[in-house]
């Protein structure tokens, strides 16, 4: 699998495999069938509630655990210093290694700083061999990297054919953050599979759709890390690297883009309010579990 060299010297597969939205009960085939097919880098989350499925799946596999890329993320009820730092070591017990390749938060809100505090020291334990954010936008990245003793080496937001994010990737680029792509197909809304503009240039090639777009994250210098739970799907999102966009091709894509989300942004206040009552009902949930299993 091609790699992208990340600021601190490691290398980070340009392609991987998400897991978001895979039920628990198909979740270890699908990393078993993925691994099969070639990936080596998964994204998970504390969020996605399938940690230990992936970690089941990583050691059934019989790939060895160095060859795999593996990351995950902190959700907005581990932040603060102390609870981001045990969140780590559960993380670690539930994916059932003594390492991640990448370690991101979630989303900028809370106590970011003091779980980007409890990262660094994660990272500096050599817990962690990366770490960067996610859905950071240019004005609370910049201040992460300007103001944190380590700078973020990822940051991993919405990209796709219709949300290009070409100023988000430029202050990246500046602040030499990798820039990884989630929803990289948009989660196919809008009809971006039937794209006129992407079929005819999957025509050219011989390719679908979806190649043409993971194509053109690659040739952007993008990570991308598609979802399916199709075998035969993953296999056609790995076929894109025997072929290349022309210059004409990719200007043809860049004419599509929205420049808005197809789910919704991180700096609409409503969406701060959303992950707050989210991040309460949690938490709700949790305590009556607690006491339940007191009683
Ligand atoms: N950091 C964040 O906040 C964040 C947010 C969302 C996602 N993510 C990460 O990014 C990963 C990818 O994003 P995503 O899962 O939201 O969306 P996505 O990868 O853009 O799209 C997934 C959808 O596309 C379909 N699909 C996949 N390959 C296809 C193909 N070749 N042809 C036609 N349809 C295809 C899948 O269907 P089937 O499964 O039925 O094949 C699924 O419905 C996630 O799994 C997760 O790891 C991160």
């Amino acid at each position: 699998m091609k790699s992208v060299v990340l600021s601190n010297g490691v290398s980070m597969p340009r392609l991987g495999y998400g897991v978001y939205q895979v039920t628990k009960a198909e979740c270890e085939e699908c990393v078993l069938e993925a691994l099969a097919a070639g990936y080596r880098l998964i994204d998970t989350a504390q969020s996605y509630f399938n940690e230990e499925v992936v970690g089941s799946a990583i050691r059934k596999s019989g790939v060895p655990r160095q060859e795999i890329f593996l990351t995950t993320k902190v959700c907005l009820e581990h932040y603060g210093y102390e609870a981001c730092k045990a969140s780590v070591e559960a993380s670690l017990r539930k994916l059932k290694t003594d390492y991640l390749d990448l370690l991101l938060l979630h989303q900028p809100f809370s106590d970011c700083y003091g779980a980007w505090r409890a990262l660094e020291e994660a990272y500096e334990a050599g817990k962690v061999r990366a770490i960067g954010i996610s859905n950071f936008y240019p004005d609370r990245m910049v201040d992460l990297a300007t103001f944190a003793r380590i700078r973020p080496m990822v940051n991993q937001v919405e990209v796709h054919p219709y949300h290009q994010q070409q100023e988000a990737k430029r202050w990246n680029d500046k602040y030499g953050l990798q820039t990884e792509a989630w929803a990289l197909f948009g989660e196919g809304r809008g009809g971006v599979f039937t794209d006129p503009v992407l079929l005819e240039l999957g025509e050219k090639y011989g390719k679908t759709a979806a190649q043409v777009i993971l194509r053109w994250h690659l040739q952007r210098g993008v990570v991308a890390i598609p979802k399916s739970v199709h075998r035969e799907r993953m296999e056609e999102n790995l076929d894109v690297f025997d072929f290349t966009l022309s210059g004409e091709d990719l200007a043809r894509i860049a004419a599509l883009d929205r420049g808005r989300s197809a789910f919704f942004s991180h700096t609409d206040p409503n969406m701060v309010e959303w992950f707050g009552r989210m991040v309460e009902e949690r938490r709700e949930r949790q305590d009556a579990a607690g006491e339940t299993k007191n009683r």
